[in-house]
């Protein structure tokens, strides 16, 4: 090998380099680029011919001059390889990702989805509230029988007091003053009554349902409406936890700058009785609900010795609460099932 044959192999070193990176940038997939990697590799590669014959140069200088080309060769290949496998290997797997994409898309193009009335979401809020106090939830039917809507209630037949509840009865024709004759609740009261019988003290509970009474609606009256009756049994309670928990109830369900106060009033089936009302942040009142301590004879019909337990009681309109929440007019609209009101309490 001459001395003059050298420059012409640093040149093909050059040409085998500038070929390997460009086979290695046409490469258009990672399959392709190992198949062009394995080309370069083998024995019988440009390069590697080059290398063969590094061994016969003479001059030192040369010798070194090759073979650096070569290492810088060699390490360009490499590091072109490296980058186009990168570059292929993250198209590919994006390419799959995509593939393998699942349509998680939800259409929400259909029928509108529903949401619960102004008074669900009321009484559901109401639940929350005294659950959070330690209450449990009771249900009792909305049929009920002459004896758990007023008799056990301290409301025997005749009792001025049942002229308050303008009754439905279901049997309109049957005598209207024995304790079996069947009508549509007129309050969530009697459900205290089915509770003393079948938990046993000491008892937190709260009963939501909806109520009957013969009232021709107006705005502010429905014929069918809802209430929420509370009923705590235990030893030793008094009107003081009457009052404190009506006060926790107001601050909790309405906000800390809510306060509530307790009038005098009269129910037969407590006593004392009270009203409370509860008083909004601008200093006006509302009219909440009726209250007051057991009466024995409803403890006693409860099946209950009035002995040795003590109670309170209480009960509000649920209908007029989300009324006022939401500033509804006429409380007919809650019950016209017109879709552009109902919409407006998503
Ligand atoms: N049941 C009464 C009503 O409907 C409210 C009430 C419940 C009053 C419990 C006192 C105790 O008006």
């Amino acid at each position: 090998m001459t001395g003059k044959a050298t420059p012409s192999l640093r040149d093909e070193v050059d040409k085998a380099r500038q070929s390997a990176v460009s086979a290695i940038a046409s490469a258009t997939d990672t399959a392709s680029l190992r198949k062009v990697a394995a080309e370069l590799a083998n024995k019988k590669s440009a390069l590697n011919a080059i290398r063969a014959q590094l061994g016969k140069i003479e001059d030192a200088a040369e010798k070194k001059a090759v073979g650096q080309a070569l290492s810088e060769a060699t390490a360009e290949i490499e590091s072109a390889r490296v980058a186009r496998e990168n570059e292929l290997g993250d198209a590919e797997f994006a390419a799959q990702v995509e593939r393998e994409r699942m349509d998680l898309t939800e259409f929400l193009t259909g029928p509108r989805r529903g949401t619960a009335h102004i008074v669900t979401q009321a009484t559901e809020r109401l639940e929350d509230v005294f659950i959070g106090l330690g209450f449990q939830v009771a249900e009792g039917p909305e049929v009920e029988t002459d004896f758990y809507n007023f008799e056990a209630l301290n409301m025997p037949a005749s009792h001025p007091a049942r002229s308050e509840f303008d009754t439905m009865f279901i049997e309109p024709f049957s005598d209207q003053h024995e304790a079996n004759t069947v009508l549509l609740r007129t309050h969530t009261s009697p459900v205290q009554i089915r509770v003393m019988q079948s938990w046993k003290p000491p008892i937190y509970a709260i009963m939501p349902g909806r109520v009957f009474r013969r009232d021709t609606p107006d705005a502010t009256h429905m014929p069918v409406f809802h209430q929420i009756e509370g009923l705590v049994i235990d030893k030793g309670i008094t009107f003081a936890h009457l009052a404190g928990i009506i006060e926790a109830f107001t601050k909790a369900f309405f906000g800390n700058e809510f306060t509530s106060r307790l009038r005098p009033s009269f129910f037969p089936f407590t006593e004392p009785s009270a009203e409370f009302d509860i008083r909004r942040a601008n200093g006006s009142w509302i009219e909440l609900g009726g209250c007051g301590m057991v009466h024995p004879n409803v403890l006693a019909a409860g099946g209950i010795d009035p002995d040795e337990y003590t109670g309170f009681a209480f009960g509000f309109g649920i209908d007029r609460m989300a009324k006022e929440r939401h500033g509804v007019e006429d409380i007919r609209e809650m019950y016209t099932n017109d879709l552009r009101f109902l919409r407006q309490f998503t």
